[in-house]
């Protein structure tokens, strides 16, 4: 039975992956600061430690064929603008100790979980420009602090591949969402922010978008990003890779979909003092369809859909919303229908 380990198995990805790796017969040891917000970690061991230490990394990887690094100190755009000392110390601090702690462990395989961050701003600058290929992440100038640790690790996993002899996978997430993410509290990104507090308004209300609606992205639902974890990993493919939806969208265009979810018509004010990221950003697949033949396929509607119904009956459980539905059109309906 493979052994494994997910750092950042309380977080939103890890969880999703411990699950994964459960169903698929592995033996696997969840560790981060903090347990799974949602649901219990279906780990076979569940340890609380603070990855920035080398210690805790060594602990942590003692014993594992296999390392998902996925611990970050993270959040939404409003989040990773806001904390550039503290994020990038943090991160740096968990991704060379757990490289070094993974090399000493004799660690079989290394998955690093990279980010859409790491490409230069120049290149998304208007909403239309063309989706980011891997090549295209150096000569860098990727975003201010949380970009530039994600691409100074990356850099330093390839080292520990080519120097140590690591069997390294790396593979850069753009903007993963489903259920069991957080929604609020200042971490959300933007997919749950929007079905939360259209969750919350009444019929015929408004609600506040961050900028001017028209930057674009695309948005990967939770269930593609896994599977493309765990290809990635059980390919050969050491270079890095993009795991992400070629799907995009306006924001705007974000908030209508869920609006038409959750059966409501709202107005939409635009707050231009709110941090909005670059202007554009998708996802080129290219390379992966080439080495995977495999790329992202859920629509955004049904994974829009799965996290609204999601968030919505939180919400109702938790009494934020009146028991009795008034205006949620059912995920599955949506389903049935696309
Ligand atoms: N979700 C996305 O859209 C996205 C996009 C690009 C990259 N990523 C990357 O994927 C990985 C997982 O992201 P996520 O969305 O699950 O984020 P998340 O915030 O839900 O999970 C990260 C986990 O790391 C843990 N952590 C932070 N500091 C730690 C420390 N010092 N010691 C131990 N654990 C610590 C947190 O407690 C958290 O549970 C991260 O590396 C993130 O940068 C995510």
């Amino acid at each position: 039975m493979r052994k494994v380990l997910v750092a950042g198995a309380g977080g939103f990805i890890g969880h999703h992956l411990v699950n994964r790796l459960k169903r698929e017969g592995c033996w696997v040891r969840g560790v981060d600061l903090k347990l799974p917000m949602f649901q219990k970690s279906s780990a076979d061991e569940f340890e609380l430690a603070d990855l920035r230490l080398f210690e805790s990394c060594a602990r942590a990887t003692r014993g594992v064929d296999d390392v998902y690094q996925l611990a970050a100190d993270m959040g939404g755009i409003g989040y990773i603008t806001a904390y550039h000392a503290a994020l990038s110390r943090n991160n740096i601090l968990i991704n060379s100790h757990m490289l070094e702690a993974a090399r000493l462990a004799g660690v079989r395989r290394y998955f690093y979980s990279s980010s859409a961050c790491v490409y230069p701003s120049q290149l998304q600058h208007a909403p239309e420009l063309q989706a980011l290929r891997e090549a295209e992440a150096i000569p860098a100038d990727p975003e201010k602090g949380y970009g530039w640790e994600k691409l100074f690790a990356e850099q330093l996993t390839s080292y520990f591949g080519e120097e140590y002899g690591l069997d390294v996978r790396i593979v850069r997430f753009h903007n993963i969402y489903g259920p069991l993410g957080t929604y609020d509290g200042g971490r959300e990104k933007a997919p749950a922010a929007i079905c939360y507090k259209l969750a919350k308004v009444e019929d015929g209300g408004s609600i506040e978008i961050w900028g001017d609606g028209r930057q674009t992205r695309s948005f990967c639902y939770i269930d593609d990003c896994i599977e493309g974890v765990r290809r990635v990993m059980e390919s050969g493919i050491t270079q890095p890779l993009n795991v992400g939806s070629s799907e995009i969208v306006t924001v705007d265009g974000l908030v209508d979909t869920v609006a038409e979810i959750a059966g409501k018509h709202v107005a939409k004010v635009h707050d231009m003092s709110r941090p909005q990221g670059v202007r554009g950003r998708n996802s080129d697949n290219t390379a992966l369809l080439r080495v995977l033949g495999w790329e992202p396929s859920t629509s955004l509607e049904q994974g829009l859909s799965l996290t609204y119904e999601w968030i919505y009956s939180r919400l109702r459980a938790d009494g934020t919303l009146p028991t009795e539905p008034t205006s949620c059109r059912s995920a599955l309906t949506t389903l049935n229908r696309t």
